[in-house]
């Protein structure tokens, strides 16, 4: 008996964990993974030294920073399923200048740009693909901003699966665009945004024929629980008191406090941090839906934002994250486009690449601790999604706009020693 079932999150309708429907076929609305707690306890009494034993692993899957937390990801799925690269470990680095920048005296980032495709999306990837292969999916496809297809195309090329990204028309980074055509993806480019892609993938994958592997899919989720889990690892299990992390299709903030709400439920970790879910101002109806005390779900048009991963206006797991903020007594804000810059350009200079998107939690961040609502001796892990290095248009444009505060433009001088040393004032 599989200690895992899928459950629809409206109608509480239960399904089989290996069927490929990944929406309720009772009402139509999401599945979340259920795993049956209390029996994972029994049979694992010591997770918490098997996760430390694992840290001295060499070799996939468990020197993953996922798969470390298998019997927490998928404990139904065989170790020799899986499909890692492996991914996860990712560091926690704490800046000294972070920590003036944003007046809180322990900051730590959490920087999953520093995975095998350069976002957190492996993470989820290496759960989705793993399992699509296991339930028999002969083609995988996504919906995405950018990172979603770059790690769907990179797993699946691992898995020898073909797959199919739709990407909304010149909308994404080069980089972004480089990596599923590189990976050997059908790549197609749809003349619309993100939310127009997502509505055509949904039908692309409704017959079965093809896998969907956007974050609706509960199982990259799972995956992406992993990040929260690991860093709380990291901090030898004590529990910062904030998460802030930044919100777009809203998948990752709710598997940041399934995975949360999870530890604490098998005892793992004494207590619940807070979190924080940051959007971009040109694309916030999570944010509009938070102010208004979550009476009803807000859809928008997103507009044009530097922060292009997360551009978009009608998040899929909406509701599954309206739950993590309420059970993590949790807070949701906005930053604009010239908050994340600056707040990029701080980090950026203090050794940390991070990318507009992670930027725009950052920014949060800082508007949290302006007004009171961060506590300057508050410990505060913030997720940096991806890494700088996939948006460079972003940060040579800021850096080359002489009206941008931290610009910090190259010099074009003459091949001379006089003229290094002239630029440099020696
Ligand atoms: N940061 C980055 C770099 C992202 O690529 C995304 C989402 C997010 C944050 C937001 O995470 O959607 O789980 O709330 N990118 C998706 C994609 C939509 O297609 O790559 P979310």
């Amino acid at each position: 008996m599989s200690i895992t079932e899928l459950q629809c999150i409206a109608c509480g309708a239960t399904h089989d964990v290996t069927t490929s429907q990944l929406v309720c076929s009772a009402c139509g609305d999401l599945l979340g993974v259920r795993h049956d707690l209390e029996r994972l306890a029994a049979a694992h009494p010591d997770l918490r030294e098997t996760f430390e034993a694992r840290r001295g692993e060499m070799a996939p899957p468990y020197v993953s920073g996922v798969w470390r937390y298998h019997e927490l990801i998928l404990p139904d799925l065989p170790a020799g399923a899986i499909v890692s690269l492996p991914e996860g470990n990712t560091p926690l680095y704490r800046r000294a200048a972070v920590e003036r920048y944003l007046g809180i005296d322990e900051v730590y980032i959490k920087h999953e740009g520093e995975n095998p495709t350069l976002s957190f999306k492996d993470r989820g990837m290496t759960a989705g693909v793993s399992w699509a292969r296991h339930v028999g999916a002969r083609q995988v496809a996504c919906a995405s901003t950018g990172d979603t297809s770059a790690a769907m195309a990179c797993y699946a090329a691992a898995a020898e699966l073909p797959a199919a990204v739709l990407l909304p028309h010149e909308k994404v980074s080069a980089e972004q665009l480089a990596q599923p055509i590189c990976y050997g993806a059908s790549v197609l480019a749809l003349e619309t945004d993100f939310d127009g892609c997502m509505a055509v993938v949904k039908q692309l994958t409704a017959d079965g024929r093809v896998y969907l592997l956007n974050s609706m899919n509960p199982f990259r989720i799972e995956g992406q629980k992993a990040i929260g889990i690991e860093a709380v690892h990291q901090l030898g299990w004590s529990v910062p008191d904030w998460f802030v992390i930044p919100v777009g299709n809203a998948g990752n903030i709710s598997a940041l406090g399934k995975g949360l709400l999870e530890l604490h439920r098998l005892g793992l970790i004494d207590r619940l941090p807070r979190i924080a879910g940051v959007q971009v101002s040109a694309a916030d109806p999570f944010y509009k839906a938070y102010a208004e005390g979550f009476v009803r779900r807000v859809r928008v048009t997103a507009g044009a934002t530097v922060a292009s991963a997360i551009r978009i206006g009608d998040p899929v797991s909406f509701d599954k994250a309206r739950a993590a903020v309420q059970k993590l007594d949790g807070v949701v804000t906005e930053a604009s486009d010239a908050e994340a810059l600056e707040a990029m350009a701080a980090v950026d200079a203090a050794g940390v690449h991070i990318c507009p998107n992670s930027a725009v939690a950052v920014a949060g961040a800082k508007r949290l601790r302006g007004e009171g609502v961060i506590g300057h001796d508050e410990r505060v892990v913030i997720i940096a999604t991806a890494h700088g290095g996939k948006f460079s248009k972003v940060a040579l444009d800021y850096h080359l706009d002489p009206g941008s505060v931290r610009a910090n433009p190259p010099r074009t001088i003459a091949p001379t020693l006089e003229a290094v040393h002239a630029a440099l004032g020696l």
